[in-house]
């Protein structure tokens, strides 16, 4: 009890002296900016003080904060939102309810987070992935992938690459009702490098293999 206390006293200390800080006038959301901004400062502060105080590693410390964040797959009235795994890779499909007469576009999410934290359960990955699968009427998949340190690159890459191929099966592509032709591959930082690799080594493997995978489109 006193160790959390300590802790909230240590945030609010630290988060008072970093949200006075100038931006630029012409930015909207201040307040939402200026305090994400002192959020992120105070977190790294207390992950790198809580490290060499020895209570925990900095990364055990913003993973347990990210966590904080995570959301339970609620359907709504416009998506079905279920979590699965594709072979053995965690992931959660965004399936759009109003009917459609042909099959739809699919994209796939790889969250960022510097390959060593985050999940398609936080709050901002899951609004994404929802609202894009309500506004394009789309199949949404978002991929989590082995974290780092634990689990050193490239097995950020090996499950990114894995759950796609999963994903690309005939039978995987028909029980969802998605087109082939029209799937895309996207991801926000570390994320949006996987989702380059991923698709560059998806297009090797059609050379090689001559499938009509070739026609998949990145936007
Ligand atoms: C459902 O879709 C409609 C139309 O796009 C939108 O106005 C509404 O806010 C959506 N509902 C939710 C829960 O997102
Ligand atoms: C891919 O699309 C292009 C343009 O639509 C078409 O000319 C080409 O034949 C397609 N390739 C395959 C392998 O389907």
């Amino acid at each position: 009890m006193g160790s959390k206390a300590l802790s909230l006293a240590l945030f609010c200390v630290l988060f008072a002296s970093y949200i006075y800080k100038p931006i630029p006038g012409n930015i909207e959301e201040r307040w939402k900016v200026m305090s994400l901004d002192a959020i992120f400062k105070t977190c790294t502060f207390m992950g790198m003080c809580f490290e060499n105080i020895g209570i925990m590693t900095y990364e055990d410390f913003i993973s347990m904060i990210f966590k904080l964040d995570y959301t339970q797959p609620l359907s709504d009235e416009n998506v079905t939102v279920t979590d699965t795994a594709f072979t053995d890779i965690p992931v959660r499909v965004y399936l759009p309810k109003r009917k459609s007469e042909t099959p739809r576009r699919a994209v796939i999410y790889i969250h960022g987070g510097a390959y060593c934290f985050g999940s398609f359960k936080q709050t901002a990955f899951d609004f994404l992935n929802r609202w894009t699968a309500n506004k394009l009427d789309a199949v949404v998949v978002g991929v989590d992938y082995r974290l780092a340190p634990q689990h050193r690159f490239p097995a950020q890459f090996e499950d990114s690459i894995a759950a796609v191929k999963f994903f690309l099966q005939d039978k995987i592509l028909t029980k969802y009702g998605v087109d082939p032709t029209r799937i895309c591959i996207s991801g926000d930082s570390s994320g949006g490098r996987l989702a380059a690799a991923v698709t560059q080594k998806i297009e090797e493997i059609t050379v090689v293999a001559a499938l009509r995978l070739s026609n998949y489109s990145l936007i």
